[in-house]
């Protein structure tokens, strides 16, 4: 933290009303002290979002979201902290610009000037469409609407060698700029416009800032697309077109990735909105990441095309990989979902979606298509081929299900069938094994609550329900004791208030904190309803649980340290620290 002044942050925070900025996003009924609206990050009908306008704070008795207004909008927006600060800033007319320190850092000044060139550009490329005819009649070829046009900046890049250098260059940007940017390129003798004569596709990160550029060809010709080159803001394979456009409103329940700009615009303008393009290569690592940052549930709709195919088997392995839930929707022969959309509408998309087939099915799908089931010959091959699908399969129920549908399919023995699948499955286990300690590592890599966390959250809860909780918990249990991170600042914040007497306002601690998951976190002590009538035995058990994890930590460094003790032979020091350990295990036994 610290670009921005705490007191500017406060100032933002204090001047926003959290109910006001929550509307326009969520209409809000107003019951009793609070408002009550339809949460915007689960799926839901009824109203489980409550705000309050007293403590400042949302929460959802759904999905469990919490926070103040910087966090909602962070969230909501899937904004970062500064630029949630910078919304809620000009909303109440407080500039946080001239305080930032970073565009004095000449890589973010780099990068923000590449950012300025390129929307300079845009506008200069979607302004040449309203002045050249066979540009915008392209588009309307394409069924592409007046107001899809404005919403993707779609624009045109004129059959000239430097106009938009001469443009750029009028508005005062360096050559140096143009070059890095991508949008000049360097001849021999001269440089010239990397875009000629062909319809314009800014490019959009999560944020929709415009980070580079595709250029199509307005007939056959080759290459059909020309796309910016890699620049320090324009990385390839780590961005989805149409991203910041899916996740605008509302973060969606899925999203559907598909190959083109085309495939993507067409969708969106069909209302279809939660659609991303990964823009020709195939899906990366990163790009799957990126999507299950926002959801797990993945549709791929790649062309049908034996390309697009690949592409499709290669691009569900990556996101089933990071954890996601991918099913196929399959396009008709021939199509791509631009063209299927303009044909048969979006009622028959939206059966696509329906229909679309989980990874298995979707692989027994392309082997069926390869051979003739009438074919006694085949039909053997297929079952082999299934066979070794479902080899990839845990769940002993998926594999008898399969098996049975297979069996009926093929007239094949269900027995036999199962038996070719456990035969394959020992021979994967077999080379599974060398990859065996791989996954180990990548399970650790999963984040589980641990029980200290919980603890934690529910005593500074107390803290705040009366004076009474406050001093036995207080007595008890010191700042230093707290262990997450987050939460020992909220308990230092508490502590020190809380023994003048002083009124806690929620925002004033929160103010603490830059990330939406801190905000959230630390809201929950706020917004937790606890019973009226909690025991002191169950408040000992929160402290013991956390005290105990201290121990047990501290337990462990020094194991570690005796054992390295007596690899050196150092016995005085490590009995000393073994005395210490006794001690320290009498004090877990007497917790
Ligand atoms: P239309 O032919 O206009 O419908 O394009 P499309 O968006 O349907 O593209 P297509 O399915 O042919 O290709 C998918 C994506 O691959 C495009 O959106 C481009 O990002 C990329 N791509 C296609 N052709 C080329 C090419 O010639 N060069 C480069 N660099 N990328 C291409
Ligand atoms: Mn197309």
């Amino acid at each position: 933290m610290g670009r921005i002044p705490d007191e500017l942050v406060d100032k933002i925070i204090h001047e926003s009303d959290i109910v006001e900025v929550i509307s326009e996003y969520v209409s809000l009924k107003s019951s009793g002290k609070n408002f009550m609206g339809v949460c915007p990050f689960h799926s839901d009908k009824g109203p489980s979002l409550s705000v309050s306008r007293e403590k400042q704070l949302y929460h959802c008795f759904g999905c469990g979201a919490s926070g103040n207004v910087l966090g909602f909008i962070m969230r909501i927006k899937n904004i970062e902290f500064i630029d949630a600060l910078r919304f809620l800033g000009e909303k109440i007319g407080v500039s946080i610009e001239q305080k930032k320190e970073h565009t004095e850092n000449p890589r973010f000044k780099l990068k923000d000037e590449m950012y300025r060139i390129n929307i300079e550009a845009a506008r200069y490329f979607f302004r040449n469409i309203y002045n050249v005819k066979a540009a915008y009649n392209y588009f309307l070829s394409r069924n592409m609407e007046d107001k899809t046009i404005k919403k993707f900046g779609l624009g045109y890049s004129l059959d000239s060698w430097n106009s938009l250098e001469s443009y750029l260059a009028k508005k005062g940007f360096s050559k140096d700029i143009m070059l890095k940017a991508g949008l000049i390129i360097k001849g021999k003798n001269a440089t010239y416009d990397r875009f000629r004569n062909r319809v314009m596709f800014p490019v959009f990160d999560y944020r929709g800032r415009v980070i580079g550029f595709g250029g199509r060809v307005l007939d056959d010709t080759k290459p059909k697309y020309l796309n910016s080159p890699e620049t320090d803001i324009f990385l390839k394979g780590t961005n989805l077109y149409g991203l910041n456009f899916a996740i605008k409103n509302k973060v969606p329940d899925s999203i559907i990735i598909v190959e083109g700009y085309m495939d993507c615009i067409s969708l969106h303008q069909a209302g279809i909105t939660n659609v991303v393009a990964s823009l020709g290569t195939a899906l990366t690592e990163s790009q799957a990441k990126l999507i299950k940052k926002y959801t797990e549930n993945v549709y791929v709709c790649y062309d049908s095309d034996s390309a697009g195919k690949t592409a499709t088997l290669k691009g569900m392995d990556i996101l089933q990989n990071v954890g996601c839930n991918v099913k196929v929707i399959s396009v008709p022969v021939g199509k791509d979902p631009d063209e299927f959309i303009k044909l048969n509408g979006v009622d028959s998309f939206n059966n696509l979606i329906n229909n679309a087939l989980p990874i298995i099915d979707y692989k027994i799908h392309l082997a069926r298509e390869k051979y003739d089931l009438k074919n006694m010959e085949d039909s053997l091959k297929f079952t082999k081929r299934v066979a070794y699908i479902l080899s990839s399969l845990n769940s002993e129920i998926e594999i008898q299900y399969y098996g049975k549908k297979i069996a009926e399919e093929t007239g094949i023995p269900q027995s036999s069938i199962i038996e070719d699948i456990k035969k394959l499955k020992r021979k994967n286990n077999y080379y599974a094994k060398n990859n065996e300690e791989e996954k180990e590592n990548n399970v650790s890599n999963y984040k589980i609550e641990p029980a200290f966390k919980k603890s934690e959250q529910m005593l500074l809860t107390l803290c705040l329900k009366s004076k009474d909780y406050f001093e036995y918990i207080k007595g008890r249990i010191s700042v230093g004791e707290f262990i997450t991170p987050f939460y020992k600042i909220a308990a230092d914040f508490l502590y020190k208030r809380l023994e003048n007497e002083e009124k806690i306002i929620p925002n004033s601690l929160l103010g603490n904190f830059s990330t939406s998951y801190e905000i959230s976190e630390v809201s929950l002590i706020f917004n937790k309803v606890v019973p009226n009538d909690i025991s002191t035995d169950l408040i000992d058990d929160y402290i013991k649980v956390i005290k105990k994890h201290n121990i047990e930590d501290k337990i462990k460094s020094i194991k570690i340290q005796i054992k390295k003790y007596e690899k050196n032979g150092e016995k005085q020091k490590s009995l000393e620290l073994f005395n210490k350990l006794i001690l320290l295990q009498r004090q877990l036994d007497t917790l």
